[in-house]
């Protein structure tokens, strides 16, 4: 019997049976080719290692080229990226893994020097707070501060829609097991859900069911290509980068929750307040919003943000979570599953190789050695 035991119970979700319910969260590591937003080899080697996850959600990859918002980060839009990304899929397949991969739309949290110099979109005009990782590709790099974004037209809303939809097909062509909308950590649909940003006064504005529509009709891009049960959907309450927020995070994300269910979808995953991006808020404020949510969605419920292992079974065992995703833990820990099935021990992550670089603190985590197993 595994420590942690609740852990192991295999998983049903997707179509795919899930052997763990440990999840390998998405993790941008900007380690990708700029010219071209492509993956390679060293991609391939760094998800490999960490097969063993019951599902892993790729880093954040973006549908467009409006969609980037740091440096190094790949994209899933053309065929060049999707056939480098197949040497991904095909590593964490021949290990037996399963991957999904995390479609992107950064809206503000950008800078023109990722799009010939125009201003980034969101759903309305405003500057995010905090830096742009432009990397060198701008001179006062690696960091400058934002800039303002314009808000999109309402008659954009249909492209942007189809750039979902042609992300959706190049995942499949990188041969994908499914894609998670990122709908998370303030980029541009979580723009439209916040308060904060979200002035509009057209159909995608004001109340809480026009500033989800953004939300719905982006799912419904990806499901007219995807079956239901190959999309997972992310949200955070709070959190992100460029400081938004949302006047009522238990409503408008529960009403989030809510308008995800019926679809049969393969998860919706939820980043709980207060984890590593700060926003830290009451506790019981937090335990409301998730079980809100929880309940509010019909299918697989993914909780992440700040757990450890033992925590994380707590939550399995007592039903609060299905599954749990972690971040940093994956990240520094290639065998995360084994480690937490003999509980630890577990390398610490180094925080500054966490963007940018090469295989230091990307491919070069150990696994458990011969003593630590005998230790176990
Ligand atoms: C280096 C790093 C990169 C991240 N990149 C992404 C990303 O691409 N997409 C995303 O939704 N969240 C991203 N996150 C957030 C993580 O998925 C996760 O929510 C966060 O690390 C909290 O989980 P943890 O406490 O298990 O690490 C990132 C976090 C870190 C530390």
């Amino acid at each position: 019997m595994p420590q942690n035991s609740s852990l192991f119970e295999p998983l049903s979700l997707g179509g795919l049976t899930l052997p763990n319910r440990i999840l390998m969260a998405p993790l941008t590591r900007s380690r990708s080719i700029e010219d071209g937003h492509l993956q390679t080899p060293l991609h391939a080697e760094y998800y490999g290692q960490r097969a063993g996850a019951g599902l892993i959600v790729s880093e954040a990859t973006q549908i467009s080229s409006e969609g980037q918002g740091y440096a190094w980060t790949p994209g899933t839009y053309t065929d060049d990226q999707a056939r480098s990304w197949r040497q991904v899929t095909d590593a964490v397949h021949a290990k037996g893994g399963r991957i999904f991969a995390q479609l992107w739309h950064v809206g503000a949290i950008s800078h023109p020097v990722f799009h010939d110099g125009a201003a980034p979109v969101s759903s309305s005009a405003w500057t995010p707070k905090g830096q742009a990782f432009v990397g060198d590709l701008h001179p006062e790099g690696p960091t400058v501060p934002y800039v303002a974004a314009r808000a999109l037209e309402t008659d954009e809303i249909p492209r942007l829609l189809d750039d979902y939809r042609n992300a959706a097909r190049a995942a499949l062509d990188a041969r994908f097991d499914g894609v998670e909308l990122h709908a998370a950590n303030g980029y541009l649909i979580d723009q439209f859900l916040r308060s904060s940003v979200n002035t509009r006064d057209d159909l995608y504005g004001g109340s809480v069911e026009n500033r989800v529509r953004l939300l719905t009709e982006a799912l419904s891009a990806l499901l007219d290509v995807l079956p239901a049960e190959k999309v997972g959907v992310r949200l955070s309450p709070t959190g992100g980068p460029g400081g938004s927020s949302d006047a009522d995070p238990h409503e408008t994300y529960t009403a989030a929750a809510r308008a995800l269910a019926c679809h049969g979808l393969a998860y919706l995953h939820v980043i709980r307040p207060n984890t590593h991006q700060g926003n830290v808020g009451d506790t019981k404020d937090v335990e409301r919003i998730m079980t809100g949510m929880r309940d509010a969605f019909d299918g697989v419920f993914v909780a992440n943000g700040g757990f450890t292992p033992g925590e994380a079974a707590a939550w399995v065992a007592e039903g609060r979570a299905d599954a749990i995703a972690f971040g940093r833990l994956f990240l520094a820990n290639p065998d995360l599953p084994e480690r937490i099935a003999q509980d630890g021990p577990y390398n610490e992550a180094d925080k500054s190789t966490f963007y940018g670089g090469g295989a230091k603190g990307y491919t070069d985590y150990p696994g458990l050695t011969a003593e630590e197993k005998a230790a176990a």
